[in-house]
């Protein structure tokens, strides 16, 4: 059903086909601490990873994914690659196309990608661009899953750079889960492309909506957020620095959500700005579980979509 896909923003994945995935994730999961860590259903088959940007986890997660499903795994910056020195991004994809069986990239561009898979005949993942970050809501949602025992319905409050990456990416796949999705941040963040991110929410029964009020906390299952400067924007990082500073994620932050919020981080995190040690140190952080779902989320990507 899913062979051959591109993961570009998941926006182009059906409710069911995203359910579909995180129930593949939740299975390897449980498999994977069964003891059946290793799984070689594309045994002698290549993943070409390429990084633009710097990465921990999803440089590991997606490469030890790929080991685990016998994948042989090649990552490379475009510096190490002849795009470094010109060769388009449509003649890499070509030539690619020709050797692995999955192109996956992180890039600065949202274009470059949309091109990469334009020109490339096997799958394209995102693995972060400026606009979205696909595989880390999927393991978003598998740690939601787990900590709630449900997986529609959740409220879920981003809270700080609203116009983000990783907050673009929450709101769809919360569209797609019928999820209430709340960005809280200052209005100068803003989104304005909401209704299209959230086109599934009238399917759905998803509610998504952005406030400046902090006071929007109240009652959520889960506070999340993310640094204020994303990798890229480091020439605006005063100015957000000086947005942001009032919606930093503290105790005080967490007890207006109540006792029953969770509080998720994608990571890294810079501690001490976006959210306290105490917080992400905290009985009520679930950031390294949500970390490990990477590995199971980004097997079951790879798995469902290599050819
Ligand atoms: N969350 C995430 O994507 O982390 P990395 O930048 O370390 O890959
Ligand atoms: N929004 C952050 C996420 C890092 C995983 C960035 O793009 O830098």
């Amino acid at each position: 059903m899913l062979k051959g896909r591109d993961v570009l923003t998941l926006m182009e994945f059906k409710p069911d086909e995203v359910k579909a995935l995180l129930e593949i994730s939740k299975e390897f999961k449980a498999r994977y601490y069964s003891g059946e860590i290793y799984m070689p259903i594309h045994l002698g088959k290549t993943a070409m990873l390429i990084f633009e940007k710097p990465s921990t986890r999803t440089r590991v997660s997606t490469s030890v994914a790929a080991y685990q499903l016998g994948m042989n795994v090649i990552v490379a910056s475009p510096q190490e690659l002849q795009l470094g020195r010109g060769e388009t991004i449509a003649d890499t994809a070509r030539t690619l196309s020709r050797y692995v069986h999955v192109i996956a990239a992180r890039v600065y561009k949202h274009e470059a990608l949309e091109e990469l898979a334009q020109h490339a005949d096997v799958p394209v993942l995102n693995l972060l661009s400026d606009k979205f970050h696909p595989l880390q809501s999927l393991a978003d949602a598998l740690t939601i899953w787990e900590k709630r025992g449900r997986l529609e319905g959740a409220k879920v409050a981003f809270v700080g750079d609203v116009g983000n990456n990783v907050a673009a990416s929450l709101v769809v796949i919360g569209s797609k889960l019928g999820w209430e999705v709340r960005l809280i941040g200052p209005r100068q963040l803003w989104r304005n492309d909401l209704s299209r991110l959230a086109e599934d929410a009238g399917r759905t029964g998803a509610r998504v909506y952005q406030s400046d009020s902090l006071e929007e906390l109240r009652g959520v299952d889960v506070v999340y957020t993310d640094v204020w400067v994303s990798m890229g924007f480091e020439k605006e990082a005063e100015e957000r620095e000086r947005l942001l500073r009032p919606y930093q994620v503290n105790s005080a932050v967490m007890e207006l959500a109540g006792p029953q919020a969770l509080f998720m981080h994608c990571l890294p995190a810079h501690r001490g700005m976006e959210v306290t040690d105490d917080v992400m140190d905290g009985p009520r952080s679930v950031v390294w579980d949500q970390a490990e779902n990477r590995l199971h989320t980004a097997k079951a990507v790879l798995a469902a979509v290599t050819p």
